[in-house]
């Protein structure tokens, strides 16, 4: 097997290499003067079964390209199998028509790296499971709940916790996580806008007064629905709020939102590369996901069970 990444993010990539005891393939992916993406494998892959790592993260499309360019670039060179390992799957959001004459751009995005040439995805935490079966080609979504647990507990597990989820859509997910937290209680934030043109209603379903809650959610993009949500929890009473986000988006200001808000912390995961507002903020920290995409990566390889790393 081997492991091979685009330049959306490095470190993850090197440290997934490190986790399974191999090197990165040689590749360069780089720009002409217009700006078109060139890849080029320095390396024989013919016959491998070779995992392509690359999160369409911001810039969101050049990502993107970088992805299908080299998912392309291997099945020229007659690579045995190709996994797409999109940690932070972009356009996830876009998994339905929110109004007339509307795209689908998940379901785009997948037929785009299908019809690229892989074989296998591999992903964390997709916006939401049903875009497994945008793909017509075998699609894993790893969950990273038992790495989010874990930390949850080595850092506040003395706390009243209360898991919470940040609107209604998210309640599978902080359902699950509480599951793994001893069956913590759960609240959730409804948002309401009464009439358009009017400020959203929060309301919170669940007793939050005394506890010290833990907001659980997918994507922190703009920091609006965290932001929000933690002063909303707040003013009901909460006694500090921290959160966690599988993925740090973290699009404009929203470091600075998160810094000036009234979380304790916001942990996200590596699924995305830090910038440097990320590095530099006092309020947010990032867990390493290589252990469990590398393993995942192992069991694929070795086709062995990944849904029992969840057991
Ligand atoms: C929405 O359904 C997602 O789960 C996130 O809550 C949302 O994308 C966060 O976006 P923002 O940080 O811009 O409020």
């Amino acid at each position: 097997m081997k492991i091979m990444s685009a330049n959306s993010n490095l470190p993850l990539a090197r440290a997934i290499a490190a986790y399974l005891e191999l090197p990165l393939t040689d590749v360069s992916v780089r720009r002409f003067a217009d700006e078109e993406i060139f890849v080029e494998i320095h390396e024989n892959v013919r016959g491998e079964d070779v995992f392509v790592l690359q999160s369409t993260c911001y810039p969101a499309n050049d990502n993107l390209m970088e992805l299908l360019i080299c998912i392309d670039a291997l099945k020229r060179a007659s690579a045995r199998r190709i996994t797409a390992v999109v940690p932070y799957f972009g356009y996830a959001r876009q998994d339905r028509k929110p109004g007339p004459r509307t795209p689908i751009s998940a379901k785009l995005v997948a037929n785009l790296i299908t019809v690229a040439g892989a074989d296998r995805v591999l992903s964390v935490d997709l916006h939401a499971g049903q875009i497994q079966g945008f793909f017509d080609i075998p699609t894993d979504n790893l969950y990273a709940a038992p790495v989010m647990a874990a930390d949850i507990q080595a850092r506040f597990g003395g706390h009243e916790l209360m898991v919470v989820s940040p609107d209604v859509g998210g309640v599978v997910r902080a359902r699950a996580l509480a599951k793994r937290l001893d069956n913590a209680p759960l609240a959730i934030v409804d948002k309401r806008r009464e009439k358009p043109g009017e400020s959203e209603v929060m309301n919170i379903i669940g007793d939050v007064s005394g506890r010290f809650c833990v907001l659980i959610d997918d994507i922190v993009d703009s920091g609006g629905t965290l932001c929000n949500a933690a002063e909303a929890l707040k003013q009901a009473g909460a006694v500090d709020v921290a959160a966690y986000i599988t993925h740090g988006v973290l699009s404009g200001n929203a470091v600075s939102r998160v810094d000036n808000s009234g979380l304790t912390e916001l942990v996200i995961t590596d699924s995305i590369e830090a910038t440097e507002a990320v590095k530099n903020s006092q309020r947010i920290r990032q867990l390493p996901m290589a252990p469990l995409l590398g393993e995942a990566i192992r069991r694929i390889a070795d086709e062995s069970s990944v849904s029992s790393l969840f057991d």
